[in-house]
């Protein structure tokens, strides 16, 4: 195990970014977010996440498209609650390691004065994302590590209020982080405990994982079961039920690949949206 508990914490400098194990943190287990990393391509992940990532990759080597895909939907989205709604503040809880179009980027080459809370429970996910995540100067953003479980202690967090005001409508990011919520974590309480600080006309978007046949959801289970969270593939029809009371915009939840599609996006074949194993919708909060 790499664990340095007695260090000082210390930001990484910016040329030891991928390099640097901040202190007290635990190389020896996957994590979601460095899974995730490793899956986008990226240089932040240790053995363990990359061992557990790969297991995913044998059954499903299309894992590193979907996550790709995930991570363009999340742009388009965020493009939408700028662009269409205005939105010039965003919450983005389950952040991940930074890595092309943060929600910050997106929304500030729309909005320069966008502003974003960015909210994860990984502390390695905030070590890199304070290194990397600068921003424009005429919007803010702001790191905070908390944990999705909890919507009570991330609304009322200092650091979230000095950013976001809950008056004004705000967008709620909650891309691929529901998974990691059981069911009797109440997933859909806290999307609904969410909603009640969001103002009329704030925008939630959301992506959470499905799964393609029985035996890929087990085997997605067993693997995250050893990593420091398990995973919850879940239906449509349950996804569904977690946006209960937002009413979504066209086309509604569908696969990430299918919202809002960019106009030069080759048409998927009926295998590859198979294979695509994320839903998402943006739905507004009335
Ligand atoms: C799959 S990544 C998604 C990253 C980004 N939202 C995206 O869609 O590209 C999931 C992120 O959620 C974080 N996460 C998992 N469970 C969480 C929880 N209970 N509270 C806060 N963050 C959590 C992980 O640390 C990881 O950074």
């Amino acid at each position: 195990m790499t664990q340095r508990g007695s260090e000082p914490w210390r930001l990484p400098r910016v040329d030891e970014v991928e390099t640097y194990v901040p202190p007290g943190i635990d190389t020896s287990t996957a994590h979601p977010a460095r899974m995730y990393d490793y899956f986008l391509g990226g240089k932040n992940n240790f053995a363990a996440d990359r061992e557990a990532a790969e297991r995913i990759l044998a059954a499903a080597p299309e894992a590193h498209a979907v996550v790709r895909a995930n991570r363009d939907f999340l742009g388009r989205a965020v493009r939408f609650a700028a662009a269409e709604r205005g939105i010039r503040q965003f919450l983005d809880i389950g952040t991940g390691i930074p890595t092309d179009g943060n929600v910050h980027e997106v929304a500030q080459s729309v909005l320069p004065e966008a502003r974003v809370a960015y909210v994860d429970n990984d502390p390695i996910v905030l070590a890199h994302a304070r290194a990397l995540i600068a921003g424009d100067p005429r919007g803010r953003t702001t790191f905070v590590q908390a944990d999705a479980r909890e919507p009570e202690k991330i609304l009322a967090s200092p650091e979230v209020r000095d950013i976001i005001d809950f008056d004004q409508p705000v967008a709620v990011v909650l891309a691929m982080v529901l998974h990691f919520v059981r069911d009797r974590e109440d997933p859909a309480g806290i999307v609904a405990r969410l909603r009640a600080a969001m103002a009329p006309g704030s925008v939630l978007i959301l992506s959470h994982v499905t799964f393609k046949t029985a035996a890929l959801k087990r085997l997605a289970e067993e693997v995250y079961e050893r990593a420091s969270a398990p995973v919850v593939p879940r239906t449509r029809e349950e996804i569904a039920a977690l946006v209960d009371g937002f009413t979504p915009v066209e086309p509604g939840l569908v696969k990430v690949t299918q919202w809002r599609p960019a106009p030069d996006a080759e048409p998927q074949t009926a295998r590859e949206l198979e294979d695509t194993t994320v839903y998402g919708v943006v739905a507004i909060r009335d």
